[in-house]
């Protein structure tokens, strides 16, 4: 398995560039389900989690082509197959087939996804939602059999945010007849993106960046082509990064209205910036002031910044109270964290981060790939050489992390074992 060697007391300094979301591309590579024909993605980086996508897709019968950025997904062809054990424990996110499958051939069976490292990640709400859509929901040996002649538009209430839940139900009442809504629908970036592209499909949905979403349904979806959203996480992660150091750091092709609340934890940490419309440079203070932060659906602090965040309170000159709404289990970082000699103590699902005048450097683990990105900002702010192994947790979501911080000064080899 891969590590990195990190050598620490980096300040980065410099531009660095964001690559497209990987939360913004699963759901919208699902969608290529719905309609027979050949959808082309653009700004589709190359993360491990969208090659275990395409491969689901292709077990399904579509032809994925994916080379210098551009993903074509042809649909034209594909069978009623099942989302396999093998893949679906490794990416929960293929529980976005489910939704399209429903809709297209009126069958699909989906391996009931497992726990992960941040939490038991339910499906509840998926089902619920096909369920009142008029699917017959079977879990038989570990699958998920759903079945449905012809799903009706039904009023389907969440009750919880839910980016998934949300994004697949979408994907499911686009053929359904008559009007599905939504109602306490998530409102992340990733669901607008995923609405766009099916809207450029033919959908009719209506509703977006509110928690009231209406799909009326529609006879034909056809292939489309669409640039990719940046993605927010990791242009946070480098925002992060960038008020770990003592110097300006930019970050490009990213979307800054879609991390304002970030910016606003920063600004209150006592960092500046200067807001372009597709940039951000951020300049950090001389002592990096505790900042408390609770996890919240969007437009409220992300979950996936949460570790990179308690990072940063590490090195701060006081006490920061991190508290996890949406994965109160998502703390495996912090003993790592505390391996470089944070001063971390867990109170259920707040982390209780005393700041430190140093971390040092040392052997930690990776647990899972946000928590990964933590230990490489940690490690390159650490005193001495700090190696992180089972980074092909932070491959999942980052394309090629090494090569785009070193250019801004940090010193990371990538040891393949
Ligand atoms: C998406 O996961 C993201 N993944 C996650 O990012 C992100 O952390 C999460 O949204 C929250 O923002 C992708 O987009 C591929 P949810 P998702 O359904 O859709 C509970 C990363 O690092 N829930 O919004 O699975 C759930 O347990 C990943 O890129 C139910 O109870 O998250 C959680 O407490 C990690 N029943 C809350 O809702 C359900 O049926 C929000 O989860 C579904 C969810």
């Amino acid at each position: 398995m891969d590590k990195f060697i990190i050598e620490g007391n980096r300040n980065l300094r410099g531009s660095i560039s964001v690559s497209g979301s990987k939360n913004a591309i699963l759901p919208v590579m699902a969608a290529c389900l719905l309609s027979p024909g050949k959808s082309i993605l653009r700004n589709v980086p190359d993360l491990i989690d969208l090659k275990t996508m395409a491969h689901l897709l292709r077990i399904i019968g579509a032809r994925v082509e994916h080379f210098a950025g551009t993903m074509t997904i042809d649909a034209k062809d594909i069978c009623f197959s099942e989302a396999p054990y093998e893949l679906v424990s490794k990416m929960r996110a293929s529980i976005y087939v489910l939704g399209p499958l429903l809709a297209r051939l009126g069958e699909a069976r989906v391996s009931f996804p497992g726990g992960c490292a941040i939490g038991t990640r339910p499906v509840d709400l998926h089902l619920k939602a096909m369920g009142e859509l008029g699917a017959e929901i079977n879990l038989e040996h570990g699958y998920i059999h759903a079945t449905a002649a012809k799903l009706k538009g039904s009023d389907i209430y969440f009750e919880k945010s839910s980016v998934g839940a949300t994004i697949n139900t979408m994907m499911a009442a686009v053929y359904a007849e008559g009007t599905t809504t939504l109602h306490n629908a998530a409102m992340e970036p990733e669901v607008d993106s995923t609405i766009d592209f099916l809207n450029k499909m033919g959908a009719r949905i209506s509703g977006k960046g509110s928690t009231t979403i209406s799909i009326t349904g529609v006879e034909h979806l056809f292939p489309v082509e669409m640039t990719m959203i940046p993605d927010r996480i990791e242009a946070g992660t480098f925002l992060i990064a960038g008020a770990m150091s003592r110097n300006p750091v930019t970050v490009r092709n990213c979307a800054p209205q879609h991390l304002q609340v970030l910016i606003e934890k920063l600004r209150q940490a006592g960092c500046e910036f200067d807001i372009g419309t597709d940039s951000i440079s951020i300049q950090a203070p001389q002592t990096i002031k505790p900042v408390d932060i609770t996890t919240l659906p969007y437009p409220g602090f992300p979950t996936d910044l949460q570790a990179q965040f308690i990072a940063l309170m590490s090195l701060s000159d006081g006490t920061a109270f991190i508290e996890d709404t949406i994965f109160p289990d998502r703390f495996m970082h912090v003993a790592e964290l505390n391996r470089l000699q944070a001063n971390i103590q867990l109170d259920r699902n707040i982390a209780i981060v005393k700041g430190v005048p140093a971390l040092s450097g040392a052997e930690v683990m990776a647990t899972d790939l946000r928590a990964s990105a933590a230990l490489v900002l940690a490690g390159i702010a650490a005193e001495g050489r700090t190696t992180v192994s089972r980074i092909y947790h932070i491959d999942r979501g980052y394309d090629r992390i090494e090569t785009k911080l070193n250019a801004i000064g940090a010193r990371i080899t990538r040891e393949t074992s």
